[in-house]
C-alpha cells in the first residue's frame, strides 16, 4: 500500500520537520514542506533531504486568503492529504483548516490550555509552575485551541534557562510527534479506504 501523502509546515530551524525525516517507522510521505519565511533553515534541512518546498512569503501578498488559495493549489497538485505544522509560526484561515477536515496536527511546547500562542516556553517559566510539556492537537480556527490528542509532562527544574528546558521539550517532540502521527493516521486509515 503506497504511504499517505502529508505536508509539513514550518517557518524556522526545522528540528521537528527533520526528527519526521529521520523516522524510519512513519507511515505516511512527506511530500511537501511549506514554509512562509524565506530565509529559513528548515528550507535548507528540506534541499538535503530532496523535499519539494513551497516557500513564499506573506508580505508579497494583499491578504491571507490571497496566499492560502495560492498555498492550497499547490497543496492539491502535491495530493497532500494531511497537514502537520512544526512551528510554523501563522494561524490558519478557515479556509485552509475547513479543506484539512480535521486533517491537520500541530505540536506545541506546553500543556495545553496553559501557554497558547506564542512564548510558550518563556510563559511557563516566568508563570512559575513545577512542569510543562508537550502536546499534539488538532488545528481548529483558534489560537492552539484544537482537540488534544496527546500530551507528555516536562520538568522544570530549579535552575532552568529557556534554553535548557527548551533542549529537554524538543527530545520530547522529536519522540512523541512521529509516535502519535503514526497512531492517528493508523487509526484514520481504518475507516478511510481511500489511502
Ligand atoms: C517547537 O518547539 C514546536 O513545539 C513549536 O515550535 C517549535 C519549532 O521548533 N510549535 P523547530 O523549528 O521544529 O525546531
Amino acid at each position: 500500500m503506497s504511504k499517505i501523502r502529508v505536508a509539513v509546515f514550518a517557518s524556522g530551524d526545522g528540528s521537528n520537520f527533520q526528527a519526521l525525516l529521520d523516522n524510519e517507522d512513519l507511515v505516511c510521505e512527506i511530500v511537501l514542506l511549506v514554509c512562509d519565511n524565506p530565509g529559513a533553515k528548515v528550507i535548507e534541512r528540506a534541499e538535503n533531504a530532496g523535499i519539494p518546498t513551497y516557500v513564499f512569503d506573506p508580505n508579497e501578498y494583499k491578504s491571507k486568503l490571497e496566499y492560502e488559495l495560492h498555498l492550497l493549489k499547490a497543496l492539491v497538485n502535491a495530493e497532500v492529504r494531511w497537514m502537520f505544522l512544526a512551528g510554523y509560526m501563522r494561524i490558519l484561515s478557515p479556509l485552509l483548516v475547513e479543506v484539512g477536515e480535521d486533517r491537520i496536527l500541530n505540536i506545541h511546547p506546553s500543556l495545553l490550555p496553559a501557554f497558547p500562542g506564542k512564548d510558550a516556553i518563556k510563559q511557563a517559566l516566568e508563570a512559575g509552575v513545577e512542569k510543562t510539556g508537550v502536546t499534539v492537537h488538532y488545528v481548529d480556527e483558534g489560537i492552539d485551541t484544537g482537540r488534544i490528542v496527546a500530551q507528555e509532562e516536562v520538568e522544570i527544574l530549579p535552575n532552568d534557562t529557556e534554553k535548557t528546558l527548551k533542549e529537554r521539550i524538543q527530545r520530547v517532540e522529536h519522540r512523541l510527534y512521529p509516535q502519535v502521527i503514526n497512531d492517528v493516521l493508523i487509526e484514520f486509515s481504518k475507516y478511510d479506504k481511500g489511502i
